[in-house]
């Protein structure tokens, strides 16, 4: 699990570790605990460092999800904070996340490049079993929760203005953060079966006379910390003994196009 703003450590993990592993990506956010709950193994890094000293356009999103991968994992919930751009995703739900549309800029955005280029399909950046796991999870915790949503990754660190956040409406925009992409992406061509939990913090900027102040943001996060935590408790427990094969396990099988080295 990576969490966001406001969800720094998994307080249920039992019997953990706090791991360093180094990644030629360059520094992670920070160590990765290992523990359980409820038998099942979870490793947790908070994307934004010990302290929230890390901002949404210096996150090493690569090294992150890389160290993960390093680490055995093999399917990844982001849980985040995220603005509203509907009415009916008030602050306090939840949302699951099932697509992006990426307005973030200068951050590295693939594994991939110069000597070995990969296109990964991003149609579906969610993956459908893990996201509606999340959200029954939310929902067995007492969470009210929305099943889908558009997600507009934007860069930050300041808040959208009036006009964007009614733009973003008006493209068909659900929610907003800074930090589901590239994440995303990335944990796709990692073959790791992603998916975004967003907590609703604000309502973004498009209403007359609001706006968003991180004061909002901060105190909606501590009233739905226990609501994140009994989420990944009941999602321990939801969770199938065996793991099925998932489509996204093969995702670089069909995407490399440079041709395979000679051999003498
Ligand atoms: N995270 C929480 N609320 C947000 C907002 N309104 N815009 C961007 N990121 C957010």
């Amino acid at each position: 699990m990576i969490g966001g703003s406001g969800v720094y450590d998994l307080a249920l993990l039992e019997d953990t570790q706090r791991i360093e592993i180094a990644s030629p990506f360059g520094a992670p956010s920070g160590p990765v605990t290992i523990g359980t709950i409820a038998g099942v193994r979870f490793a947790f890094l908070p994307r934004h460092g010990e302290g929230h000293r890390i901002p949404p356009e210096g996150v090493n999103y690569r090294a992150n999800i890389d160290v993960l991968k390093r680490c055995g994992v093999t399917d990844l919930i982001a849980i985040s904070a995220i603005g509203s751009l509907r009415e009916e995703f008030a602050p306090g739900s939840f949302v699951a996340v099932d697509q992006f549309i990426d307005r973030t800029s200068g951050r590295d955005g693939s594994f991939f490049g110069e000597g070995l280029v990969a296109h990964v399909s991003l149609a579906d950046p969610v993956c459908p079993r893990l996201s509606s796991l999340a959200a029954d999870a939310a929902q067995a915790a007492g969470a009210k929760v929305h099943r889908g949503g558009c997600y507009l990754a934007m860069q930050g660190p300041q808040f959208s203005t009036r006009a964007e956040s009614r733009m973003y409406r008006q493209w068909g925009v659900d929610v907003i953060g800074m930090t589901g992409m590239p994440e995303a992406r990335l944990a796709r061509e990692a073959e790791l079966p992603y998916a975004l939990l967003g907590m609703v913090t604000d309502y973004d900027s498009w209403r007359d006379g609001e706006h968003v102040e991180v004061d909002q943001v901060v105190q909606v996060m501590h009233a739905n910390a226990a609501l994140a935590r009994r989420t990944v408790n009941e999602l321990a427990r939801l969770l199938p003994p065996e793991r099925a094969g998932s489509p996204i396990d093969h995702a670089l099988d069909n995407a490399i196009m440079t041709a395979p080295a000679k051999r003498d």
